[in-house]
């Protein structure tokens, strides 16, 4: 069934609701939502809710890292606050080293004694938000204190998988192979394992998710799709297993660059019977940047400010993430042609929003931007676009984790506060390997002015799933103006209990601060429930999260 387009009109409403063929739903509505719990999508990998950290700005030494000596409380020199609320999303993986800055990275630079590590130029140290810093502080000189086995601890008391990102631009093959004995040789086994075992880490760290390499296309090497498929296939040749199942990530396409895939794949599979089970993963990157609508691509005029902006650039910058659902369609068919069985899933591995810089809290935070009711929407739609697309998402990681582009905290010195992308996290944090539902949305576009023309951007949108009795619905009312009284119904069900809360503010604008930390955050939503109807009125700008107990009438 298509998506049918509701008149708000009443008169109009009612006629057609008249000739639905459910008579359950109220008059009144502005949206309807049927639940299907016999349509199953899949499993949503708890991997779809993961992180990435990179040793840009201030993600790692003022974000991740304080340092065992600093007064701020750690634990083995990881800010206590950030492991704390990480473990309260249940956060289940974390990207690291980079991004660009991966394929600068000498894994061998951040193992042994501290004291003894080398400090490096950043990749980022090129870069004009760095340059405009003008200073040597660790944005700019990498003192290598926070390495691989502190990212490993990170990880253990975050209760995350580690995801390590290789570095295939600057490093031979032979340099992964050793990264990979360094983490998961035995005990006692290899010098390498000796050496972490120096560090107080004797068992091996386990690690299964390797990407192999970074935007191979660009900061990663500059790569032709050819180039990047033949070093792919060195790299992921008999590398050690030590037992473990190891997961490879090739780096894949800018957006929505079908040649990207469509040469690697074709070069891959075609040219050599390139067989290896370990590749699981085929990263893709999608920001949300232009919001110029239309008048340019450059990469820097192009962007928008995270803080002033008008409803335009609200509906704009949701319709650059929605861009997301395209871009796994069309990546997952191409992929389709040369792996049948899809065995190969994709991996969201960086999205976001990526404004202009000026609104990060210190000035060494590069790429740090504030984080606003729209990105909050904006991480919303996406997280439901992957659960809509269960069998087909791996994992993705938010870019990035802290002080950064879409950031879940921010943090400087002591300071330390959680923004509206973090509560999103945490009310969407029951989809976490649940069995994802079809659902079928009826409701009205959105109208807006664009440039004096008229735009449109759909009125309502989300993702449901189901563990055990218990059905989890999240939606996204982007709409400025108008709350919506939505109603929803699962078929083949006895509803007995309904409860929500949301996400939402009459400022499009607001943010957390460091003087006002809770000036965004989740509240209770009133909802009522009949056996067969919730009827729900969702605020204008919102996200929602439902939780529905069923009884089986008809499904199971
Ligand atoms: O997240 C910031 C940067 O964006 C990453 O380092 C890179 O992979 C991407 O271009």
């Amino acid at each position: 069934m298509k998506r049918r387009e509701f008149l708000k009109s009443s008169t109009i409403a009612g006629a057609v609701f008249a000739a639905s063929p459910r008579s359950v739903w109220a008059k009144s509505s502005d949206a309807q939502i049927e639940i299907y719990l016999n349509e199953p999508i899949g499993r949503i990998s708890r991997n779809i809710y993961g992180h990435f950290t990179e040793h840009i700005g201030g993600v790692i030494y003022d974000g991740v890292w304080v340092g065992p000596n600093s007064k701020i409380p750690n634990q083995d020199g990881i800010r206590r606050s950030l492991i704390d609320r990480l473990k309260e999303i249940n956060a289940p993986v974390i990207r690291w080293p980079g991004g660009c800055f991966a394929d600068s990275y000498d894994w061998r630079d951040g193992v042994g004694p501290s004291a003894n590590r080398p400090r490096r130029t950043n990749f980022w140290e090129v870069d004009p938000d760095a340059r405009r810093l003008g200073e040597r502080g660790a944005q700019v000189f990498e003192p290598n204190q926070f390495g691989t086995n502190e990212f490993i601890q990170f990880c253990r008391l975050s209760g995350a998988e580690p995801y390590l990102a290789a570095n295939l631009r600057s490093l031979p093959a032979l340099e992964f192979d050793h990264w990979v004995e360094y983490c998961n040789s035995p005990a006692g086994s290899t010098t390498l394992a000796d050496l972490r075992a120096g560090a107080g880490f004797a068992d091996p760290f386990k690690v299964r998710y390797w990407g192999v390499g970074n935007e191979s296309w660009g900061c990663g090497g500059n790569f032709t799709p050819e180039e990047y498929a033949s070093e792919f296939r060195r790299f992921t040749t008999w590398v050690p297993e030590f037992g473990v199942d190891l997961q490879f990530i090739g780096s894949g396409p800018n957006g929505d660059d079908i040649d990207w895939t469509h040469r690697f794949f074709e070069e891959l599979y075609s040219g050599h019977a390139y067989q290896n089970s370990h590749f699981a993963g085929w990263s893709v990157h999608h920001y949300s940047t232009n919001l110029s609508r239309g008048k340019t691509q450059d990469w820097i005029a192009e962007k928008g400010d995270a803080l002033q902006f008008e409803p335009v650039d609200w509906y704009e910058l949701l319709k650059e993430s929605n861009r997301i659902q395209q871009i796994i369609n069309d990546q997952w068919t191409l992929m389709g042609q040369y792996d049948r069985a899809h065995e190969i899933k994709l991996v969201v591995d960086e999205y976001g929003p990526w404004y202009h810089e000026g609104t990060e809290v210190d000035r060494t935070h590069i790429f740090g931007q504030q984080i606003t009711m729209r990105d909050a929407l904006a991480t919303a739609l996406t997280l439901d676009t992957f659960n809509r697309n269960a069998e087909k998402i791996g994992m993705a990681t938010c870019a990035q984790l802290v002080n950064n582009l879409n950031a879940l905290f921010l943090a400087h010195e002591d300071k330390f506060i959680t923004t509206p992308n973090y509560h999103v996290f945490r009310m969407y944090a029951d989809h976490q390997g649940a069995e994802a539902l079809r659902t079928q949305f009826s409701v009205a576009d959105i109208h807006y002015v664009r440039d004096g023309q008229q735009a449109s951007f759909w009125g309502l949108n989300g993702s449901a799933s189901r563990k055990g009795n218990v059905v989890t619905l999240t939606l996204v009312n982007p709409d400025l103006q108008t709350p919506k009284v939505t109603q929803l119904t699962l078929p083949g069900t006895n509803i007995k209990d309904a409860s929500a809360e949301v996400l939402f503010s009459t400022d499009m604008h607001a943010h957390n601060s460091f003087d006002q930390p809770d000036a965004v955050r989740p509240q209770k939503l009133d909802v009522s429930a009949s056996s067969d109807l919730v009827t729900v009125m969702l605020p204008a700008a919102s996200v929602a999260c439902l939780k529905i107990t069923v009884g089986f009438t008809a499904v199971r």
